[in-house]
């Protein structure tokens, strides 16, 4: 696809095509100020004004599109997206209003992952005009955000192993002017010795190591953001069979999301001590693999004892989670891939969150609900604490029995969060295997916007 940036633009008045946008109620009002000739051809289109349609209509030598929305006065992020995929290579604007917040799916809608084709399928780019006061930049930026979390997901595990999560961070970095410190090898054993155990299986050039960036004034409150990033996940020796393990390619969809928020927060300059963490790790098999009823030992010194090995998303972000912890942080937000048990409770589209305090969680489905990035809460009992009691160590990775695999997993990782600290954990499933308007089958972000804009309220930029 073109650059996100570029596909819209201050209007200036150069000449563009006309999008009508009508729902099925204000149709036929509209269609009594059209030609006989033009409302025979929205009739030949079988265009009636319902949601997603899109009819073409003659203008004398030029044409102009119309197209069906719920509500033409207030637009849902999706509700260009369909125009955007569909129409023409060219330069639009909306006959009336501004497109706001749809300007997120006129960009999307034209998200296309084309790297690995011979071919290049690219479409020519659909700009669209907008008369928006304030920086086009602010939405744009979402807009990328997103397009960047769908890139570094659907990128194959040989090319986004842990190698190229650290490639990203830098640039990152360097793109903000943040500091990177990368740990590896001896020293990645020492401190974090969670991530060490759960990647040293993997070949030479996916060796495991954690980014940790920061950025922004000392004196501001610390924000800390921390995601999940295994770069494949086979199971380990608890391997997972074929149909799992197909996509699991996206098992570091949590660390797309926390460098994706990285970079919003760095551009809007907003008023945080930034520190990202992304332990980078593949779950891999070898001789070297970490077992079943192994005990590991933790970087804040808990032991571990290893039920199922493919409960290792929890490992390595325990040991990013009392990193992030040891800065005294004002919050925490962490994305991950953790379970299959938040898919079967929500399904694919709905993140599920965690939270220990109760205004934050609620300033966090609020931003999702008003952003088209909605997330549902998920509680974190303390009844069910005792599901990962261990007969030798302090705890298990993972629970015997079936139930609330989820909470169980938040739980988990509530141990590693420092006492009384806010913090919010989201359980997304960073894929989207139903394609529709503005969301292509892939990568796709999941609570990406909830959290920009709560952490935005928040702090201010
Ligand atoms: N990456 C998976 C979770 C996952 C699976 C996310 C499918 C999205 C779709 C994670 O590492 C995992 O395998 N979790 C296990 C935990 C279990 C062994 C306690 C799970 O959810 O089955
Ligand atoms: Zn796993
Ligand atoms: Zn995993």
């Amino acid at each position: 696809m073109s650059e996100p940036k570029a596909l819209i633009r201050p209007d200036r008045g150069e000449a563009a095509i006309a999008i009508h946008l009508v729902n099925k109620d204000g149709f036929e009002a509209f269609a009594k100020r059209l030609t006989a000739g033009q409302r025979a051809a929205l009739a030949a289109q079988k265009f009636e004004g319902g949601g997603y349609q899109i009819g073409i209509v003659p203008d004398g030598d030029s044409w102009f599109a119309v197209s069906g929305v719920a509500n033409p006065e207030s637009l849902s992020s999706w509700c260009l997206a369909k125009l955007a995929e569909e129409l023409p290579e060219g330069t639009y604007r909306l006959a009336d209003g501004d497109p706001g917040a749809a300007m997120f799916g006129w960009i999307t809608g034209q998200y296309r992952f084309n790297r690995y084709r011979s071919e290049d399928k690219a479409q020519g780019p659909r700009i669209l005009l907008t008369t928006q006061v304030g920086p086009i930049d602010a939405v744009t930026a979402e807009a990328e955000a997103e397009c960047l979390v769908r890139d570094l997901v659907n990128m194959p595990a040989e090319d986004m192993g842990p190698a190229a999560l650290e490639a990203e961070c830098e640039r990152l970095a360097k793109a903000h002017k943040a500091e990177l410190t990368v740990v590896r090898g001896d020293a990645l054993e020492q401190g974090y010795p969670m991530v060490h155990a759960v990647g040293r299986a993997a070949a030479r050039h996916h060796a495991p190591r954690l980014m940790h960036l920061t950025w922004g004034d000392p004196k501001h409150p610390v924000l800390a953001l921390v995601g999940k990033g295994v770069c494949f996940d086979s199971g380990g020796l608890d391997i997972k069979p074929s149909a799992g393990m197909r996509l699991m390619k996206k098992d570091m969809g949590g660390a797309a999301h926390a460098l994706a928020l990285a970079g919003l927060i760095m551009a809007a300059r907003m008023k945080v001590r930034l520190h990202l963490l992304i332990p980078a790790v593949e779950n891999a098999i070898s001789g070297g693999a970490f077992r079943p009823g192994d005990v590991l030992k933790s970087r804040k010194g808990l032991t571990i004892e290893i039920h199922n090995t493919d409960a290792e998303g929890r490992l390595i972000l325990g040991d990013a989670l009392t990193r992030a912890s040891e800065e005294s942080p004002d919050l925490i937000v962490d994305f991950a891939t953790l379970t299959g048990a938040a898919r079967v409770a929500l399904g694919p589209d709905l993140p599920a969150m965690m939270a220990r305090k109760d205004e934050t969680a609620d300033a966090f489905l609020a931003a999702g609900k008003a952003n088209d990035d909605a997330a549902w809460r998920l509680p974190l009992p303390e009844a069910y604490r005792e599901y990962l009691a261990s007969d030798v160590a302090d705890m298990a990775n993972a629970s015997q029995n079936p139930f609330a695999g989820a909470s169980v997993a938040g739980l988990f990782l509530d141990r590693f969060v420092g006492e009384g600290l806010d913090w919010v954990h989201f359980d997304t499933f960073a894929w989207n295997p139903n394609p529709r308007p503005g969301r292509a089958r892939g990568g796709r972000g999941l609570g990406l916007r909830a959290a920009y804009h709560a952490i935005r309220a928040r702090y201010g930029a």
